[in-house]
């Protein structure tokens, strides 16, 4: 393939990739999302796939082809999200690209909500969301290499380091999303680590894949010349 002639190779690897967003509802016709596409995650693991390893790709509500290779499960919120990766489980490495719902609704009606006349909305309760990657962090079958992502707006170095510390995460692909990048096809990310910050120049979102999946097969399986 196009990535193990460039030496990155990851036959024989597992690789659990989340992506996308998650849809939280509300009652049956409404939800709470986010803006995410899904591309940088489908991104991922078209590369990942391409260096030969086996994907698993657990899949928000997106709409985009299935990568050639890839094991893809779909699913709609952050608590099947994290059922499902832990039915992936055990990975040799696990990329956490899913822009997941911070919140869900705490109690989600059965019948669609309907105005009472009143002028005032019902009231909407949320719950917090458990935490997929820091969920890895800390698990029994913690991948090797656990790489979340953080989109940022400001102090991006910043609050990537408190990220990884805080989710027991080896690596932070920070996104400055300052400016057009959700849904868009390019992405300027900083890979932050316990040793350090690197800086990647704004790449298209699959060339960002390609450099993060030669970085993990250097993890992983490193080359020997
Ligand atoms: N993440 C996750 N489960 C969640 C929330 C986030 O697995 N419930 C993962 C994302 O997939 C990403 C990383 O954690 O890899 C960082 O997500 P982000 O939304 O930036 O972090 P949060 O802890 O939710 O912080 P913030 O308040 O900035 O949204
Ligand atoms: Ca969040």
């Amino acid at each position: 393939t196009a990535l193990e002639t460039n030496g990155v190779h990851l036959a024989g690897r597992h690789i659990l990739i989340t992506a996308g967003p998650t849809h939280e509802p509300i009652d049956p016709v409404r939800y709470i999302a986010n803006r995410s596409s899904g591309k940088q995650g489908f991104a991922i693991a078209t590369a990942a796939a391409r260096a030969g390893a086996r994907v698993t790709l657990i899949a928000g509500p997106v709409h985009l082809p299935t990568p050639e290779g890839v094991t893809r499960i779909d699913v709609q919120t952050a608590r099947e999200m994290l059922s499902a990766v832990e039915q992936a489980l055990p990975a040799d490495a696990a990329i956490m690209v899913a822009a997941v719902a911070d919140w869900r609704t705490a109690d989600a009606a059965d019948q669609k909500l309907k105005k009472d006349g009143s002028g005032q909305p019902a009231p909407l309760a949320l719950v917090e969301n458990p935490d997929i990657l820091a969920t890895l962090g800390r698990h029994a079958q913690r991948p090797a290499l656990l790489i979340g992502f953080a989109a940022e707006t400001q102090n991006i170095a910043g609050h990537a380091q408190a990220k990884l510390a805080r989710k027991g995460a080896d690596w932070i692909v920070a996104n400055d999303v300052s400016g057009d990048v959700m849904g868009g096809d390019a992405n300027t990310v900083q890979i932050v680590t316990t040793s350090g910050i690197e800086t990647w120049p704004a790449l298209p979102k699959g060339e960002v894949a390609d450099k993060l999946i030669a970085k993990v097969a250097d993890v992983l399986t490193p080359r020997s010349d």
